[in-house]
């Protein structure tokens, strides 16, 4: 498959996808949105790939917001198609059932916050700046600003960003839990591979649970929420990866896990 907007390269087991759109700092217009969305579904149904590194092209930014063009010129029916869009897609990311790390090399503003918000992971160059400044625009966010950032961050956080439509940089956003790690920016992409490497050297069934606990539990109550994890605890215990896993404990050497 061929990308205009998008670089995807597949190495050994990790899929990266690069927003190249840099003369725009990488800013989401309808194109990317929709290659975005076949190359998660690439990842989807390669299963050779196990997870996934987004980041943005060029040194500056990681993804500078949706296009602000495009925005400009919509109506209520557009507009709020625009954001259903953007909101599956990121969707469709965040469920893609495999580990993904977006290595933010620079700007990460409205949508591009909202992106990095969509994956599970975050590490960020020390340069990274990070804010929803929608409101500066008279609109708010449209692809799950509102509803991720609170989650991660915290209420009154979030109300910050969201209502100041300030931008915060990377060790601030490392303080408020927006980010995982800060790192030189030399170092972002062999430390988000470094990051995802260790995460791949674990059950891959397990991993795959994690992700769905965690991504269903948290909009359940405590004892469903709990009910869930219990159910997927069991299912694990099904698996060779869990035979293996805990043989391979007792046995006082690696795992050799097969993802079955
Ligand atoms: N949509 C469309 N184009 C964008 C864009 C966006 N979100 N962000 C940047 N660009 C474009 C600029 O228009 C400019 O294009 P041009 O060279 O054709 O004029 C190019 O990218 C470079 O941006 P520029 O503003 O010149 O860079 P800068 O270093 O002076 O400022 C930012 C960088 C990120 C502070 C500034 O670009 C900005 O505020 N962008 C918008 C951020 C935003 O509001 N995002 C939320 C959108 S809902």
């Amino acid at each position: 498959m061929t990308y205009e907007s998008l670089l995807y390269e597949v190495t050994g087991a990790l899929a990266r996808i690069t927003i190249n759109r840099p003369d725009k700092l990488n800013a989401l217009n309808g194109a990317v949105i929709a290659e975005l969305d076949r190359a998660i579904g690439e990842i989807e149904r390669d299963r050779a790939i196990r997870g996934v590194i987004l980041t943005g092209a060029g040194p500056k930014a990681f993804v500078a917001g949706a296009d602000i063009g495009e925005i400009a010129s919509q109506g209520p029916v557009d507009g709020k198609a625009r954001a259903l869009e953007g909101q599956r897609v990121f969707r469709r990311l965040e469920r893609c059932g495999k580990p993904v790390v977006a290595a933010v090399n620079g700007f990460a503003l409205g949508g591009g916050c909202e992106l990095a918000m969509a994956c599970h992971l975050r590490v960020a160059s020390e340069g990274a700046r990070f804010g929803q400044p929608e409101v500066k625009l008279g609109i708010g966010p449209g692809y799950g600003g509102t509803v991720r950032l609170p989650r991660l961050v915290g209420r009154g956080r979030a109300l910050e960003l969201l209502l100041t439509g300030a931008m915060i940089d990377a060790q601030e956003a490392l303080r408020i839990g927006l980010v995982n790690r800060v790192v030189p920016a030399e170092r972002l992409l062999p430390e988000s591979e470094q990051l995802l490497t260790t995460i791949l050297g674990n059950g891959p069934l397990a991993l795959q649970a994690c992700l769905e606990a965690v991504d269903t539990g948290l909009d359940l109550g405590l004892d469903q929420a709990l009910l869930l994890e219990a159910n997927l605890f069991g299912l694990l215990s099904g698996t060779a990866d869990m035979r293996e896993g805990t043989a391979a404990f007792l046995a006082k050497r690696p795992p050799q896990f097969t993802g079955a």
